[in-house]
Parts: structure tokens; C-alpha cells; sequence
């Protein structure tokens, strides 16, 4: 009875860890800050955003790579506001691209 009692708490002991190697944690920051701020122009593709889910928009955009990517959304370009309009450190903007990149892919 002891060593059953022993295996559950080393599993609820690893099992937080395990979640956060899986990446999980990151997409859910990112897709929080998304649902608070890139979501009124990303769900409906205003002033030609690429909209979260199409896939064509997204295409050219993956195919220049995830630093390119980062740049336009850290300093804004046309009518996408530096940051979506946000104090949103970097870690966590580029969790919210990786979570649209994750929604075509
Ligand atoms: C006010 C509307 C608006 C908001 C809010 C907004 N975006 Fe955008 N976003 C745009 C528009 C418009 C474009 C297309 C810009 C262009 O190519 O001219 C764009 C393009 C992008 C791109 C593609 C960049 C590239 O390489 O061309 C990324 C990534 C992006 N936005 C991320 C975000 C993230 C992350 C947020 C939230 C933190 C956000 N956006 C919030 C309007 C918005």
C-alpha cells in the first residue's frame, strides 16, 4: 500500500513537467493574448489581416519563416499595430503566432 501511495505522488509530481516540455503551456499563453487582442482583426480578416484559419492567407506568410513573421508583428506594418496594440513581451507574441501558425497547420 505504501509503494502505490508512493507511485502517485511521483506521478503527480512529474506529470505538471511533462505538460510544460509538451509546449501546451506556450500555445495556451499565446492563445489568450490572441482571444484579448489580435482576435478583432485575426477572426474576421479586417483591413486584410490573414485570418486565423485560412490558410491561403497564412501560406506565403509561414514560407517566410517565423522571424519575419515576429518582426512585422513586433513593429507593426500597414494597418497591423506594433504588438497588436499591446504591452505583450516578446515570449508571449510570439506564443500568439505560434498559435495562429498552429490553427493551419
Ligand atoms: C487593428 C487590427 C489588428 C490587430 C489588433 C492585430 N493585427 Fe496582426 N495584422 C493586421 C493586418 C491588417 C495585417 C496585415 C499587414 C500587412 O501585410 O499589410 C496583420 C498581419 C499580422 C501578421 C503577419 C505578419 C507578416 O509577416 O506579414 C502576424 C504574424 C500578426 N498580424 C500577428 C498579430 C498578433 C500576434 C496580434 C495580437 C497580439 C495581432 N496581429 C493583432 C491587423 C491586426
Amino acid at each position: 500500500m505504501l509503494k502505490i501511495t508512493s507511485v502517485i505522488a511521483l506521478s503527480l509530481a512529474v506529470l505538471p513537467a511533462l505538460s510544460m516540455a509538451s509546449g501546451g503551456d506556450h500555445l495556451k499563453k499565446g492563445e489568450k493574448l490572441y482571444k484579448s487582442a489580435c482576435i478583432a482583426c485575426h477572426s474576421t480578416g479586417a483591413a486584410n489581416a490573414p485570418k486565423l484559419g485560412n490558410k491561403q492567407a497564412w501560406a506565403p506568410l509561414i514560407a517566410k519563416g517565423m522571424d519575419d513573421m515576429m518582426n512585422v508583428a513586433t513593429h507593426g506594418k500597414g494597418a497591423m499595430p506594433a504588438r497588436g496594440g499591446t504591452k505583450a513581451d516578446d515570449e508571449t507574441l510570439r506564443a500568439a503566432v505560434e498559435y495562429m501558425v498552429s490553427r493551419v497547420q
